[in-house]
């Protein structure tokens, strides 16, 4: 009698062996998501229950509108800072080291930015619940806080998408240092950000005042001269032909 014998497919045992990393990853994922959102819920019980007295309260005159306490918006403005800086951190240890410790952080960059982003659209969502838009914009510290938080959310969500999409050749030649110099500007926006966020609460850091230093007086309103407008612009549409080109002669 002839008896079959089945000669395993490399293909088949790969693509086996990477659904159950990925199986295994989406499990991870899921664990690090309910955690963060245990600690997110048991945050907001705590804001809930330091509101009333001894948190701040805020009077609204005139037309009655809908208005959060700042609390919220302060305590769940630590999730993204913490967890975008966590994935700076990583991106730092991944660029200067190639040990085994490195590269095992490499696989938890794009969750944990993903994570803040998700975190940021919470606290952008609960800054706007503050004070009515109208309010706010006629501060120009207020209008600075909410042009950088625009500008450090939309760059973090990139950054996510793009983290994820290319995971596997963030630090693959000179990919690394394009690396390194993407999440350092994001480590500096969202620095500026939290920074103007507290000079909002009236404590200013070393941070607010190094950025007078450097010639931006955060407490008046931000100019940018129209030809800046057009090298933003042009840049724009230059990396935009540039990855076209480049897809088109990857193709
Ligand atoms: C990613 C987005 C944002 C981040 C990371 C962020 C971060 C912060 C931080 C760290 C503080 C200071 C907390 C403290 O001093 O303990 C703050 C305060 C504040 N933020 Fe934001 N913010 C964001 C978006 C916004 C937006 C979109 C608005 C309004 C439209 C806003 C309005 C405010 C206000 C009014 C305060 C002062 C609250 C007070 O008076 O106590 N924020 N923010």
């Amino acid at each position: 009698m002839t008896q079959l014998t089945e000669t395993p497919n490399p293909s088949t045992h790969a693509r086996k062996e990477d659904h159950m990393k990925r199986s295994e990853l989406m499990r991870r994922g899921r664990r690090i998501g309910l955690v963060t959102a245990a600690l997110m819920l048991a945050g907001t019980g705590a804001a809930l229950a330091h509101s009333a007295g001894g948190g701040v309260d805020v009077a609204v005159e005139g037309e009655p509108a809908f208005s959060l306490s700042p609390v919220y918006h302060i305590l769940v403005a630590h999730f993204p800072v913490g967890l975008w800086m966590t994935a700076y951190l990583f991106i730092l240890i991944r660029t200067f080291s190639d040990a085994e410790i490195a590269v095992r952080l490499q696989k938890a960059i794009w969750p944990v930015a993903a994570l803040g982003t998700l975190a940021g659209f919470v606290t952008y969502s609960l800054g706007l619940t503050i004070y009515p838009l109208s309010a706010i914009t006629e501060s120009p510290l207020g209008r600075n806080h909410i042009m950088l938080a625009t500008w450090t959310l939309s760059y973090w969500t990139v950054m996510s998408i793009l983290g994820y999409r290319f995971r596997r050749h963030l630090f693959v030649g000179a990919q690394r240092w394009v690396t390194f110099t993407l999440a350092t500007i994001g480590a500096m926006v969202i620095t500026i950000t939290g920074t103007l966020g507290g000079s909002l609460t009236g404590t200013p850091s070393l941070v607010t005042k190094s950025l007078g230093w450097i010639g931006w007086n955060v407490y008046m309103t931000f100019y940018l001269p129209n030809w800046m407008l057009v090298v933003f612009f042009s840049g724009a549409v230059l990396l935009v032909v540039i990855g076209v080109v480049g897809r088109r002669r990857h193709a």
